[in-house]
């Protein structure tokens, strides 16, 4: 293996320049030519790549975003375009990728080195935390203190004006964010796609807050939870509270990365770098109980992703 490539694919996280940083660092540590793709799998179909040193990578660890640029690229499904992508790669002598990515970015890098024999290793780069394999994606512990800001923000004012704030927050079908935001926040409530719950079971909680004198109630609530607009219009008649929902979106996404995700980044760029030198393919970096661990791309998309019930017990009873 003399050069690698790396790419950030899927929707951007916090610690992705970390990450791109410490891969190419390591890999000229180890003497190996290093290319960057810009926008993802798209670059990569129109032959974006360039070629990185070290100094193309200075100054970017503690910059949220990618220098690299993400992108979908729903054609990267199709055969045909999957080869393009590897004639590109095998034009500059490239025989390793690097993939920065969710689950799906994954799925097309095992696609690339199956059909391909492109030799591919994942770093799971996502906020949503929702790969089951690893115990972090990087870019959550960032995203978890964004919200946590804006939940210490909404209580003061919510405080102040004794309502309710429903506070929505990212994570696509995994309520990891809610569950870890709502637990360090304090918030009253946490709702999850991963656990079904009553609108009659929250206001007659809230009601029981405000009758021993509780000033304000946080709701967090997954983005795939259900439907939000009607718990918004539901609860001021069922409590007589005025509520106010709040919105995070793409604030989640960027910001500069927390000392876990650069740590991560750094951990999973060199595992990453590794693994190509040693030669294999169809693996991704993950953390596990504080130790870095590389596993088959198939066998840790099987693993199915669950809400942690511990986690979600001890949320209920804090509150
Ligand atoms: P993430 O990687 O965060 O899960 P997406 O699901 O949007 O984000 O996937 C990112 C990109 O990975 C897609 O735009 C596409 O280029 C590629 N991809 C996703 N699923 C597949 C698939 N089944 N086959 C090939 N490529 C895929
Ligand atoms: O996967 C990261 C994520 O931010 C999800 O939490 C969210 O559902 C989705 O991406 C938003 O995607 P987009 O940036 O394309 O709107």
């Amino acid at each position: 293996m003399k050069k690698i490539a790396i790419l950030t694919s899927g929707g951007d996280a916090p610690g992705m320049n970390a990450a791109i940083r410490a891969c190419v660092r390591r890999a000229l540590n180890f003497g190996l030519e290093v290319y960057g793709v810009e926008r993802g799998y798209e670059g990569l179909v129109n032959n974006e790549i360039f070629q990185m040193n070290s100094q193309s990578v200075c100054d970017i660890i503690q910059r949220g975003g990618t220098i690299l640029k993400s992108a979908r690229c729903l054609d990267f499904k199709l055969p045909e375009v999957r080869k393009t992508a590897a004639d590109n790669l095998k034009k500059h002598g490239i025989e390793g990728l690097i993939v920065i990515g969710g689950d799906g970015s994954f799925t097309g890098a095992k696609l690339l080195s199956d059909e391909q024999g492109i030799n591919v290793v994942g770093i799971p780069g996502t906020i949503d935390n929702d790969l089951a394999y690893t115990d972090f994606t990087l870019g959550f512990d960032t995203a978890v203190n964004t919200v946590l800001w804006a939940i210490n923000s909404l209580r003061d004012t919510m405080t102040s004006h004794e309502r309710v704030s429903i506070i929505k927050v990212m994570g696509r079908h995994c309520g990891d964010i809610a569950l870890y935001s709502g637990i360090c926040g304090g918030a009253e409530f946490i709702l999850v796609p991963e656990i079904p719950y009553d609108i009659k079971d929250i206001a007659e909680a809230i009601n029981k807050n405000k009758a021993r004198g509780k000033l304000s109630n946080i709701i967090i609530f997954a983005e795939g939870a259900g439907d939000v607009d009607k718990i918004l219009s539901c609860l001021p008649v069922m409590t007589g509270l005025d509520t106010k929902l709040t919105t995070l979106g793409h604030i989640q996404r960027g910001g500069t990365p927390t000392m876990f995700d650069r740590m991560l980044a750094a951990r999973f760029g060199a595992r990453a770098v590794d693994v190509l030198i040693d030669g294999q393919t169809n693996r991704v970096v993950g953390y596990k109980n504080n130790a870095t661990i590389d596993m088959n791309i198939t066998e840790a998309l099987a693993i199915k992703k669950e809400i942690n019930r511990e986690l979600y017990d001890i949320a209920t009873t804090l509150c």
